[in-house]
């Protein structure tokens, strides 16, 4: 087996004139990670089939400057807030904060702005059993309407196990929201649509929301839904129900609420596997809910390394705290207060059958 390996070259040049790197890591297998610094982005993900072949599994583009235009999050990582905050108001301490407004009425994803326009300090490692990149990112108090200057760190690893690791950190110096994400896009045949993926997800209640996505009342079951993917089903097989739920989310844009038996636990979370190449993703988190998106927004517009990303050609499973968290008392709290620190994690691990 060959040695896990990093190396580092230029990804472009940001419309502000910084010169941004591309990291590339590649384990003992062949499977390879590609990382920029812009953005925390992940822009390439090759992984074998059951043939041991390689695909590239993730949409993504060949350079810095079409991930500076309106792209929906491809591989980003999300900050300061992952999903909506409802009209991008909350308040701590009695204290009430105002956000960026760029999603209808909401706040969504750390607004225009976020942790996925921002260029990261990197620093590459290698170390016995994995190699990878560290990020930095210090957002300032007020950036984005979020109070106190939050201190983040987000490390990339990867090992011979086929297994990417993402660890989260964060510390801040005024109480603020933290729900830090990333937000792949995956197809594991590495074309076509994902319509016959099958999915699993340890979930057995999902969290209903209004039509701007927010969630509305309390954490329902799945049961006799088309959210139960308590056993593996083709994404496609009910994606087309007559469904009040699917029609808000033009399909599945929704968050699940994950069997944990201890919070904050690294637990597995969501299974995904392709029938044609034989791929299996399974994604294991310490969060408490999974956004379970099946790429209803992508129409074939947006072009990258020699692909269309066309309607439903990649999904997202965003692990995270619950959309609107900051104002509901009821879901797991995602304050940070000066003195603790956020730490998550999330991996993922490759496999074929
Ligand atoms: C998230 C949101 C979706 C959409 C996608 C990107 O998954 O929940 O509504 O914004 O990101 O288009």
């Amino acid at each position: 087996m060959k040695p896990l390996h990093i190396s580092e070259a230029p990804f472009g040049t940001t419309l502000t004139g910084i010169p941004v790197h591309l990291f590339t890591m590649v384990n003992g297998n062949g499977m390879t990670v590609k990382v920029t610094n812009y953005g925390g982005i992940i822009t390439e993900l090759h992984v074998p089939d059951r043939d041991g072949k390689l695909a590239d599994v993730t949409h993504g583009f060949d350079s810095v400057t079409p991930y500076e235009g309106d792209v929906p999050y491809f591989g980003a990582l999300i900050g300061r807030y992952g999903n909506r905050i409802a009209h991008g108001k909350f308040s701590i301490d009695g204290q009430q904060y105002q956000l960026d407004i760029n999603n209808g009425v909401n706040h969504l994803h750390g607004g225009s702005q976020g942790f996925h326009k921002q260029v990261w300090k990197a620093k590459p490692f290698m170390r016995a059993d994995e190699v990878g990149v560290t990020l930095q990112y210090t957002s300032l108090d007020g950036e984005m309407g979020y109070p106190g200057k939050l201190q983040v760190e987000v490390e990339y690893q990867l090992n011979n196990a086929n297994e990417l690791r993402v660890l989260y950190r964060a510390v801040t110096d005024k109480p603020t929201v933290v729900n830090l994400t990333q937000h792949a896009y995956f197809n594991l045949s590495g074309e076509g649509d994902i319509l016959d993926h099958q999915l699993q997800i340890c979930a057995d209640r999902y969290t209903p929301v209004d039509t701007g996505l927010i969630p509305a009342g309390q954490p329902a079951t799945v049961a006799g839904t088309p959210f139960d993917f308590r056993k593996p089903q083709a994404i496609g097989s009910r994606i087309h129900a007559d469904d009040e739920q699917l029609r808000r989310g033009l399909g599945y844009d929704h968050n699940l609420v994950l069997n944990k038996p201890v919070a904050g636990l690294l637990a597995l979370a969501a299974t995904l596997r392709d029938p044609k190449s034989g791929r299996v993703l399974e994604l294991y988190t310490r969060e408490p809910g999974l956004q379970f998106y099946s790429g209803n927004f992508l129409d074939g517009s947006l072009q990258g390394k020699g692909r269309t990303y066309a309607y439903r050609s990649g999904l997202c499973l965003e692990p995270q705290h619950f959309p609107d968290s900051p104002n509901r008392a009821d879901f797991p709290s995602t304050v940070l207060r000066p003195g603790e620190t956020y730490t998550t994690e999330s991996l993922y691990r490759f496999s074929a059958v």
